[in-house]
């Protein structure tokens, strides 16, 4: 057995041993990630969903915008304290400041204009059946059952002021008979599940010919908590069973359950990055796992609904809809989100303008071409190229803290878009540098925060660096947009395994690595590193590498830097993978140095 061999076995043990040690053990617990549940993410946890147009991304959670900070382009909104709002943004994000004051109407304010929610017919004043006055209607009235799921529920009990939202949306309560007989007329209405009134949802009126029953809801108090050993407890306080956690419903009504999930129950949909979500938000046009993968490979998808349907009606089956009338009550606030959402800047990176897929060494690389990494640069030390980076935007280089020292910026020389550094090619461009950042807490001992900002000099008279062929790669802005046994790329002007020279810029492929304190005990930090390498060893980073990129494509071909080429024993062997500096750990730290809007892509 070869040391690589009894370290594989040693890895299996551990982790067969360490997946029966919870004492209560239903099949259903291994869909939750305890050491996730940790991090008491939240609908307003960056790392995990994306926010609210009308929120940015600030160290990892979702806060207000200012409301002058929103797409200007909309329509007049009215809100509950009686004033009109230029968009639905605006208001939103004074209501984000002002939680009192909540949506009220889409248009301009009018007197008379009121919505009223209320429960009726409950045995106390937490339940009951849900009552409805819409603006400019003139009645109370009730919400069909059959439309009242918890997301709607929990929006209801929002707005009646239950903070946790809702416990259930069954309940004995006490509908009059003649009030039975009457439900064909009640109202249908769909929320997204983040409007904080039920204002914001989508009323129509169906008239149908069969009763439905009415939709009722208890919100949730905590006073009347019972929690046991199998109930799964919210971030926001609240108990609910087990059971409910990843299944794509937001029961938590923070959605924390359903962001820290292995599986997901039912149908639902499990986003790359460990979110559960409703398998009707797949392929519905708006992007919902910050990872994409919802909707991606949409295209077959819709190919297969659109032939089934055909197959279906060549059979004569048909599925006729009881409604007889459709009458819309209230605007659709919801498209008008994501209108709003389609207004926000958009940054462009990791991205190739000819993406020539020509096919077929960094250790057992294959040689690259031009413009096949344009976010990568050399940098050059006196006379010496001996370390990688990677362009990022703006100015600004990342590399790794052990490559530069920040009082010797005047030595070193970007090049850019440079293949062979023996025979140049007609791209190659080289810049000056006007600033070295090296991280505060950058342990040369330990390789710990090995991280760095170089800031190029910009040409004579001009505002922004020029770099026509240069590409940046886009900032990881949370850890879980990439996992472990992800296919990722290295490159660099390295040297090769029999220590060789090398001077044209080579490739390989590498996988993402997890559990690398197996490899490397006492020495690997899990938060601020990240293993890389193949099964045999073959491909790997080697001297001359370091602060190079380690990059990762997403499911729409988008690049990130995922890592820098940091650290590593020896080069090309299994059992001592490459280590590499987890960028998406350090997003805060980047953006603070070179700006926001240069690195964030959304949420900015
Ligand atoms: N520290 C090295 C350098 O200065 C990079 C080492 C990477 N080693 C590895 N086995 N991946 O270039």
């Amino acid at each position: 057995m070869t040391l690589a061999h009894l370290i594989l076995l040693l890895l299996y043990l551990h982790l067969s041993s360490s997946r029966s040690t919870p004492a209560s053990g239903p099949p259903q617990e291994d869909l939750v990630e305890q050491k996730c549940l940790l991090q008491k993410y939240t609908h307003r946890s960056c790392n995990k969903v994306f926010c609210q147009p009308w929120q940015r991304c600030i160290e990892g959670t979702c806060l207000c915008k200012l409301p002058y900070q929103c797409p200007k382009a909309g329509t007049p909104v009215c809100a509950t304290n009686g004033r009109s709002y230029p968009t639905y943004c605006h208001q939103k994000s004074f209501e984000c400041l002002h939680p009192e004051i909540k949506f009220l109407n889409n248009g301009t304010c009018t007197t008379e204009g009121k919505f009223n929610v209320s429960l009726i017919y409950g045995n106390t004043d937490t339940e009951g059946i849900v009552q409805v006055k819409l603006v400019n209607q003139d009645e109370q009235m009730f919400i069909c059952k059959n439309s009242w799921s918890m997301t709607e529920a929990n929006v209801a009990c929002l707005d009646l002021g239950f903070p946790q939202g809702v416990r259930d949306i069954q309940g004995r309560f006490n509908i009059p008979l003649n009030l039975r007989i009457n439900d064909t007329e009640c109202l249908h209405v769909r929320c997204r599940g983040v409007e904080t009134s039920l204002a914001e949802c989508t009323f129509t009126r169906r008239r149908t010919k069969t009763p439905h029953g009415l939709a009722g809801v208890v919100c949730y108090t905590q006073h009347e908590d019972f929690p046991t050993s199998q109930s799964f407890q919210c971030v926001n306080g609240k108990h609910i069973p087990q059971e409910k956690a990843c299944d794509g419903v937001n029961d938590c009504g923070d959605q924390s359950d359903e962001l820290c999930c292995k599986g997901c129950r039912g149908t639902a949909f499990l986003c790359k990055s460990g979110v559960c979500i409703p398998n009707k938000y797949k392929c519905n046009g708006e992007v919902d796992c910050i990872t994409g993968d919802d909707e991606s490979g949409c295209e077959e998808d819709r190919q297969r609904k659109i032939h089934k349907g055909l197959a279906r009606s060549d059979q004569g089956e048909e599925t006729e809809i009881e409604t007889e009338e459709t009458e819309m009550l209230t605007p659709d606030m919801d498209t008008e989100r994501k209108r709003i959402k389609s207004l926000l800047p958009k940054l462009s990176c990791g991205v190739k303008r000819n993406t020539h897929t020509r096919r077929k060494r960094v250790i057992g690389g294959k040689p690259a071409e031009v413009g096949d990494y344009p976010w990568q640069v050399a940098i050059k030390d006196g006379t010496r190229i001996n370390c990688g980076g990677i362009y990022i935007g703006g100015c600004w280089i990342l590399t790794a803290a052990h490559c530069v020292r920040a009082s010797k910026y005047r030595n070193y020389q970007i090049w850019t878009a440079l293949l062979d550094w023996l025979k140049p090619n007609s791209q190659l461009a080289v810049q000056g540098v006007s600033r070295v950042i090296v991280h505060e807490n950058y342990n040369g001992a330990t390789y710990q925060n090995d991280i760095a900002l170089i800031e190029m000099r910009k040409p004579p008279g001009k505002k922004e660096c020029e770099l026509p062929h240069s590409i940046p790669a886009c900032v990881p802005w949370s850890p879980y947009l990439f996992q472990p046994n992800d296919r990722c790329i290295i490159s660099g002007w390295g040297r090769e395994k029999d220590n060789q020279k090398v001077y044209s810029l080579r490739w390989g492929e590498v996988n993402l690595i997890g559990n690398c304190s197996e490899f490397y005990p006492g020495r690997y930090y899990e938060k601020e590193m990240q293993c890389a390498g193949t099964s045999d060893g073959s491909i790997d980073a080697c001297k001359g590498d370091s602060g190079g990129p380690l990059v990762c494509k997403d499911v729409n071909n988008v690049t990130y830097v995922w890592g820098i080429v940091s650290w590593g024993e020896n080069c090309g062997q299994p059992e001592f993978p490459g280590v590499y500096t987890r960028v998406a750990n350090y997003f805060d730290w980047i953006s603070y140095h070179v700006g926001r809007p240069l690195v964030s892509q959304h949420n900015v």
